[in-house]
């Protein structure tokens, strides 16, 4: 975050924390990426937490602290790596789930783009410094959080694991990080607030009709909830195009066949959970699918009503009518970014879609140092796209980079982040690409 509450930059990704200016990583393996956003892909390669209870072995059920401790131990080491996680994740889940996660817009060039940023940013160490009292704590949007990360808002996220945004919102809370419930979730604004009421936050998409009645009224339903900050979306600009889920029939009404079939027949701790969970519905849209509203019904009314990228009016507007904490996320461009402080944007998330929207666009990691230059220290920047993450396991993992990260860098606290020096050879310039007709931007150095 660039300033803002904290007077420093963050990364979200969601979240993630990105750090004045000053953002870091590691380049010897994609997931370890200090300040980065927990965020939702492979979030059920385990099928473990409260609400998946039945997914866990009888041993791990008696949820005693001993139990919980030698879960982990054995999760350690089963899965050191976010990269087995997902290797898991691609066994347990049918592919028309794990791609649908996985997957990206055309020919996933910006997520391989995504992943070698991250890769290329080195971070020069400093020792010799008394590591005790290390505090990964930060403050945002004046709530403290445990590590300046948090998890990201997915759609859908029912093709991948019947129930798991209860499942991440619990997780959230108890890892006390920001978790970011998704407008086109399978759970609900007043369910997820139940459950994650400290770390709750709610992203909006744009329901044109009728001046906006849709999404105003979600708007209503999160400040009754209590979400403490809203998460207007603006990189969907256009319908994206997902190669893996147009060969594996991802549409609605989703296609019952006998390869669906098949792929859930052979999944199954994931068909046990969707016995369990039912049939997923798009939740927050309930109230505005018609009488008896179905999972098909609601996926339409997503599908139907929804669409675009918020206009700036529009966001002011949001803005007004918020009162808490507003941040946009998407934002790629230093221009815009400013533009979002203008309307009064608290925060800004630094995004591109994991590359699932337009697979031409930067790795969000090069353009996010001219973007914390733009913005100062009047928002928070937070940043995600590349970095892998998702349930308890990996919110463990993430904790441990995290200090080690700061270990070595010498840094005690998020406070210090701006005291690192990084090298960052794909950064993006902005001073040339800004002009009106300049389309190559000849800065990339
Ligand atoms: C399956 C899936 C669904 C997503 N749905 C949404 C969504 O509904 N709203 C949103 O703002 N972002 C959505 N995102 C984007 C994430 O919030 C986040 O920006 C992205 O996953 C970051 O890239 P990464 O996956 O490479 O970390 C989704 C991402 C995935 C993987």
């Amino acid at each position: 975050m660039a300033g803002g509450p904290w007077g420093r930059p963050f990364r979200l990704g969601v979240p993630i924390g990105a750090i004045m200016g000053r953002y870091f990583g590691k380049g010897s393996d994609r997931n370890r990426f200090i300040a980065l956003l927990v965020e939702p892909r492979l979030q059920s390669a385990r099928g473990e937490g409260k609400t998946m209870d039945e997914q866990r072995r009888p041993e791990d059920r008696a949820d005693t602290k001993e139990n919980s401790g030698a879960r982990a131990a054995r999760l350690r080491q089963r899965f050191p790596t976010i990269e087995d996680l997902r290797r898991r994740a691609r066994l347990r889940v049918p592919r028309f789930g794990f791609d649908f996660v996985d997957g990206g817009a055309n020919d996933e060039v910006c997520i391989a783009r995504n992943t070698a940023a991250f890769r290329a940013v080195e971070l020069l160490p400093r020792y010799c410094i008394d590591g005790k009292g290390i505090s990964t704590e930060v403050a945002l949007f004046g709530r403290r959080y445990a590590a300046p990360i948090g998890i990201a808002p997915m759609g859908s996220p029912g093709l991948m694991w019947p129930g798991c945004e209860e499942y991440l919102a619990r997780e959230a809370q108890r890892a006390r990080i920001p978790y970011v419930l998704a407008t086109p979730a399978n759970a609900s604004i007043e369910r997820i607030a139940e459950i994650a009421p400290d770390v709750f936050w709610f992203q909006l998409y744009r329901f044109p009709a009728n001046d906006h009645a849709i999404t105003f009224d979600l708007v209503r339903r999160a400040d009754a909830a209590g979400a403490h900050v809203l998460v207007p979306t603006v990189d969907s600009a256009g319908k994206s195009k997902r190669p893996r889920d147009i060969r594996n029939g991802v549409a609605v009404p989703f296609p019952i066949n006998p390869w669906t079939v098949f792929q859930v027949a052979t999944s199954p701790f994931w068909a046990l959970s969707f016995l369990r969970h039912g049939m997923p519905r798009t939740e927050n849209l309930v109230p505005y699918a018609g009488p008896n509203p179905t999972q098909l019904s609601t996926a339409r009314t997503m599908q139907l009503r929804s669409g675009g990228s918020h206009s700036w009016d529009e966001l002011a507007r949001l803005r007004e009518r918020w009162k808490r904490a507003f941040v946009i996320k998407g934002i790629l461009h230093p221009k815009d970014a400013e533009r979002a402080v203008a309307i009064g944007a608290d925060g800004i998330i630094v995004s591109n879609h994991g590359g699932r929207h337009f697979d031409g666009a930067p790795a969000s990691i090069d353009v996010l140092p001219a973007i914390v230059a733009a913005v100062g220290t009047r928002a928070t920047v937070m940043i995600d796209s590349g970095i892998r993450g998702g349930l308890a396991h990996v919110i463990d993992l993430f904790f441990d980079e995290i200090r080690t990260e700061f270990l070595h860098v010498g840094m005690r606290s998020v406070a210090e982040a701006a005291t690192i020096t990084a090298r960052h050879p794909g950064a993006w310039r902005f001073a040339e690409a800004q002009e009106p007709g300049n389309r190559i931007n000849p800065q990339r150095v």
